[in-house]
């Protein structure tokens, strides 16, 4: 099926629009903020791109998160990967997550603090030896994986492997490669299993012991839901981050004024980051929520099963909301924004993400503070996929004469 012609002549998720959805966003902004679409696999659904109808729709628990109640567990479509608080609803939803935060701590994020610093500074001495860089491969993407190995308690020998597993976990999320995911996914609960058995017999301070050991009157995560939390940490820590780094340097790189002012006042780093998650969010569409019943939503009759998409990244970009919403602007103040969503299913780690951003964005600036694209910005190649938005190399020179 050509999905392009059935959306109404908007090309939704093909190359073009992954490269600049926002025209997309501001046309259906303005005539059909809440829009009929198909997605790529045939599926009925709706794309929501306003602020106040995203607010509503991430609010409406008639739109529901596990699946498997509207298609039972055919295709696997309810596997131990997704039996986590990201796939789950009242009530459910809140006995995993309360489970999770008792483990995935303030505190212990905070305490993360000087080794995603240490981590940073490795990272870019070894980049400093050459004039070019990478910033995707040779830094946004190594430095959440391995800070969330750490936290996690992953050996380092294994790290590798962890990083084969988590691209076949978002490949698996994308439908791509199947066999050999499954393998890999095969592989990945064996390690796990037989981690969590000496973990549980030889507790230390790490994440997974304290998962392992979270309780909440008598109740305590079961192996799967351990399996489930385990690879959503590793996705959500993971895919998000690395385009929080990679977007937000992007966009600074491309707006020097804006660089500028960051380099003389690095005390705006705080709303340089929130800027820079509204102006290029990492996440381009919420994940995927099920309407659980037929029923109205903004004068569109949404019936059960209907998939709902929501378009962050327009919402953000919502002229009712944000003054000048297409301007870049550190300074901004009061940004509502909903790149980490909201409502019971907003984002848990953002506390870590806004720490990570944080000092990856001005350690790069101190230690290159002549950085340069070294790419034609038209020829930058945006990922496919369907959640994530990002792009796939971001070569700089480090040192422009
Ligand atoms: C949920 C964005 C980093 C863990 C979410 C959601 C968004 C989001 C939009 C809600 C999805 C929905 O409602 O459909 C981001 C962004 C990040 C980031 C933009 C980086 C810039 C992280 C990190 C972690 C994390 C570092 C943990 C290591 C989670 C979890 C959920 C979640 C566990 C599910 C919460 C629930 O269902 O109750 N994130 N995330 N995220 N995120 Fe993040």
């Amino acid at each position: 099926m050509n999905y392009s012609e059935s959306n109404g002549g908007l090309a939704l998720f093909t190359k073009e629009f992954a490269k600049n959805p926002y025209p997309a966003y501001e046309k259906l902004r303005e005539t059909d903020p809440v829009y009929p679409i198909t997605l790529p696999d045939g599926q009925r659904g709706w794309m929501i791109t306003t602020y106040e109808a995203a607010m509503e729709a991430l609010k409406d628990q008639r739109m529901i998160k596990d699946f498997s109640k509207l298609f039972g567990d055919q295709m696997g479509h309810r596997s131990v990967f997704t039996e986590n608080m990201l796939f789950s609803d009242p009530p459910d939803h809140k006995r995993l997550r309360g489970l999770v935060q008792k483990a995935f701590t303030p505190k212990m994020i905070a305490g993360m603090r000087g080794r995603i610093q240490e981590i940073t500074d490795e990272l870019l001495e070894k980049a400093a030896e050459r004039p070019q860089m990478n910033l995707i491969d040779d830094f946004a993407f190594p430095l959440p994986i391995i800070v969330i190995c750490e936290m996690l308690g992953v050996p380092s020998a294994d790290r590798d492997k962890f990083r084969i597993w988590s691209n076949s976990l978002i490949e698996g999320s994308n439908g791509e490669n199947a066999e050999r995911i499954y393998e890999h996914m095969n592989e990945f609960t064996g390690y796990l299993g037989s981690w969590f058995a000496k973990t549980q017999e030889n507790p230390g301070d790490d994440l997974i012991s304290q998962l392992i050991q979270a309780e909440e009157k008598g109740d305590q995560l079961t192996e799967r839901e351990l399996y489930g939390v385990v690879s959503l940490l590793i996705i959500a820590g993971h895919e998000t981050t690395v385009n929080l780094i990679g977007n937000g340097m992007l966009s600074l790189l491309q707006h020097p004024d804006q660089f500028e002012k960051l380099q003389s006042h690095p005390e705006l780093i705080q709303s340089a980051i929130e800027e820079l998650l509204r102006f290029e969010g990492p996440v381009e569409f919420s994940t995927s929520r099920w309407a659980g019943e037929d029923f109205e939503f903004k004068g569109q009759a949404m019936k059960r099963g209907d998939i709902v998409i929501v378009a962050l990244n327009s919402a953000n970009h919502d002229p009712l909301q944000f003054e000048n919403p297409d301007l870049l602007d550190i300074t901004r103040e009061k940004s509502p924004h909903l790149a980490f969503g909201t409502g019971i299913h907003h984002c848990l780690g953002a506390p870590l993400a806004r720490m990570e951003g944080e000092i990856a964005i001005s350690s790069l600036m101190r230690r290159f503070p002549a950085m340069k694209l070294s790419i034609d910005p038209a020829e930058l190649e945006w990922r496919p996929g369907m959640i994530v938005r990002g792009v796939k190399e971001i070569p700089v020179s480090l040192y422009p004469s």
